[in-house]
């Protein structure tokens, strides 16, 4: 099989890492990728946005199945490219098309898709951009903390979280008056879920699906949970309090309806989704829904995945996702992100890195990284992610955290303390 597979981060690298571990593979290109792609892969420079460009590699190469990693390019319509293209229409593309990816475009639409199929989420209320006074009323009516959510993509930004009523009220104002452009001219005011977050994923054709390990992420930047939010700082997989009896509740009560969901609306859904999901006292609610994989959960998720992936994507591409087996590693696998420092705010990049040997338990996936001049440099804020295998959470995290160590590059930061929270309750 020969694949391209687009983005440039930890979570490429770990897609591109479990790629190469098949039989079946004969040829993986990046597009963009980084240096730790270029080290099993081909990189390919290309804006994976100008689907043209795309669609003539793929023609060129003779590109049998093309693998979407972030959502960029699915919302903007590459599998309807793909798909309304004569030349290209063969080609299997692993990724929703527009109207599927609308699940992660837009908040508004998954909310009320949520409601409609009777998916437990938070209470909501969506507000447009002439109806700031209406928004502010309704502030008005609730207790704190205020949930607002931006309706589109921002960045990871259009999320805000304010205990104060005055500040939230505030922040409705700035978000309706156009702070994220096209993206908040409509908000959503969501009931606050107190709980423990965690993250599931499947890859579906549609109709049939299979689930993938359920991972949880480390948002903050700081230790102990605090700062700002960041892209993700570190991932374990499994998660404890996930037993089977809450997971039976997740593919019940979620997955199941979120399928049927897309199917009986007419949404045909090919590719992954990621649940972004809330425990509430034993009760999964869903916070959001991804139209790809997390990163930094991809670099727990797919060193857990015994199967080979190509064997899932050739379901997708023959409708025969459902004869194929998902078979997980019981080993648990843990991730920690070694950022820039600075990061998420302005952080320097073209920081030379060096990487000592590590251990076979562990491997370092690489994010913004580039090779200039023959040497690998930071050319990001999320850097390099060490995930390493133990027999459970404990043991995996010592490995990753003796294995950082073998990395530098100045500037470097990381948190200590991944995982810890789930330790206690292991
Ligand atoms: P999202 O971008 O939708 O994943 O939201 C970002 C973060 O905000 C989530 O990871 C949660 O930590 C938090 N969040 C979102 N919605 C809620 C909610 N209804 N209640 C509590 N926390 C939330
Ligand atoms: N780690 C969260 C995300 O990928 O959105």
């Amino acid at each position: 099989m020969k694949l391209l597979l687009l983005g440039s981060g930890g979570r490429e690298h770990a897609l591109a890492w479990k790629i190469c571990k098949s039989s079946q593979l004969e040829k993986l290109y990046v597009a963009p990728g980084n240096a730790g792609t270029s080290e099993i892969a081909e990189n390919i420079a290309m804006d994976i946005n100008d689907f043209k460009a795309v669609g003539n590699f793929c023609v060129q190469k003779q590109i049998e199945v093309v693998v979407v990693g972030p959502e960029g390019p699915l919302v903007n319509g590459i599998h309807d490219y793909f798909e309304e293209t004569k030349k290209l229409n063969h080609i299997t593309v692993i990724g929703p098309k527009k109207e599927g990816a609308i699940i992660e475009g837009s908040k508004d639409f998954s909310k009320a898709f949520m409601k409609r199929h009777r998916i437990p989420t938070a209470k909501s209320k969506s507000f447009k951009k002439n109806q700031i006074e209406e928004a502010v009323n309704y502030l008005d009516q609730k207790d704190g903390p205020y949930v607002l959510k931006a309706d589109g993509l921002a960045a990871g930004k259009g999320v805000i979280i304010e205990d104060d009523l005055a500040e939230a009220k505030k922040a409705v104002k700035k978000l309706l008056s156009g702070q994220f452009g096209s993206s908040s001219e409509t908000v959503l005011i969501e009931d606050f879920l107190n709980g423990t977050e965690l993250s599931a994923f499947i890859i579906t054709d549609g109709v049939n699906y299979k689930i993938l390990p359920e991972a949880k992420d480390y948002k903050r930047i700081g230790e102990g949970d605090i700062g700002l939010n960041t892209g993700g700082m570190g991932a374990i997989s499994p998660v404890p309090f996930a037993n089977r009896e809450f997971m039976d509740k997740v593919e019940n009560q979620v997955i199941i309806p979120t399928v049927k969901g897309l199917k009986k609306e007419g949404i045909d859904y090919s590719g992954f989704i990621f649940f972004g999901l809330i425990s509430v006292k034993g009760d999964p609610y869903v916070i959001e829904y991804n139209c790809r994989l997390g990163d930094p959960e991809t670099e727990v998720i797919m060193p857990r995945l015994k199967s080979d992936i190509l064997e899932l994507f050739d379901g997708i591409a023959t409708d025969t996702l459902s004869e194929r087996d998902v078979e997980i590693d019981l080993r648990s696998a843990t991730t920690v992100m070694m950022v820039s420092g600075g990061y998420p705010e302005k952080y320097e990049k073209d920081k030379e890195i060096t990487i000592g040997e590590l251990d076979e338990k562990s491997v370092a996936f690489h994010a913004g990284t580039v090779v200039r001049n023959n040497k690998t440099v930071s050319n990001g804020g999320r850097v390099i992610a060490v995930t390493s295998y133990g027999k459970n959470i404990e043991t995996a995290l010592k490995v990753s955290y003796s294995n950082i160590e073998k990395i530098k590059f100045n500037g470097q930061y990381y948190r200590r303390d991944i995982g810890k929270d789930m330790i206690k309750k292991n």
